[in-house]
């Protein structure tokens, strides 16, 4: 079965960034992932609205925005200015996370809420009912090229039944140390949405490594 592939270019080459997006475009990835790190939230800094901007300018792809921000409610408008289709928010990092994805609804974004490796499910009971995706981390934040946490299978199947049993269709999801030898588990388990990083931009094609993603 296909599913949505999210190439993230965190882990592509920012000397080419031109070059790299307009492969994204000749692909079969239907979402392009933009990390956005703080060096506070996680313990490192990437990069943030000039990069979008310039990603914006090019893609064809929607442009699916993951804020690894503390208070990220201070930048939504901002991010959708500059082209974000839909932006992902860390529970761990919001206060008031209803209102932050009602403002990133209100302003016509798919809205998803993060939650870190430790983060159990429950926490979304009086959310869930509001979001386009969630992202389950399958890694630590802050890093490309991080090893896939093996119990993350455990946990898709687990929100998999809980979506369902809400009778919600939100999809699942999932970021970090996705690859080739891990992403049929992860979609038999129900996961819609696959973030890859070095998996794609460390092929030898990375044209054939979406498709053979998706399609696998
Ligand atoms: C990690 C980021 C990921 C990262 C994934 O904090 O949220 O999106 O780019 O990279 P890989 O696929 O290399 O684990
Ligand atoms: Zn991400």
């Amino acid at each position: 079965m296909s599913s949505i592939i999210a190439p993230s270019i965190l882990a592509c080459d920012f000397s080419i960034l031109g070059e790299e997006i307009e492969m994204i475009n000749k692909s079969d990835a239907e979402w392009i992932h933009i990390d956005v790190m703080d060096g506070m939230f996680v313990p490192n800094i990437s990069f943030g609205f000039p990069i979008l901007d310039a990603v914006r300018k090019k893609t064809t792809k929607v442009c699916d925005v993951h804020l690894m921000m503390h208070q990220p409610e201070r930048y939504i408008q901002d991010f959708k200015k500059y082209g974000a289709d839909a932006i992902s928010v860390h529970y761990e990092a919001c206060t008031h996370l209803h209102r932050t994805i009602q403002e990133i609804k209100s302003l016509g974004m798919k809205a998803g809420v993060v939650l870190n490796p430790h983060t159990p499910i429950h926490v979304l009971d009086n959310i869930i009912y509001e979001l386009d995706y969630v992202l389950l981390m399958s890694v630590n934040p802050g890093f490309g090229g991080q090893k896939f946490i093996p119990s993350t299978i455990q946990k898709i199947i687990d929100l998999k039944k809980y979506i369902q049993s809400k009778n919600l269709t939100t999809l699942i999801q999932i970021d970090g140390g996705v690859d080739l030898n891990n992403i049929v588990a992860i979609k038999e388990a129900g996961a819609d949405i696959m973030v890859a990083g070095s998996s794609v931009f460390n092929s030898a094609n990375p044209i054939e490594t979406i498709t053979a993603l998706r399609n696998k």
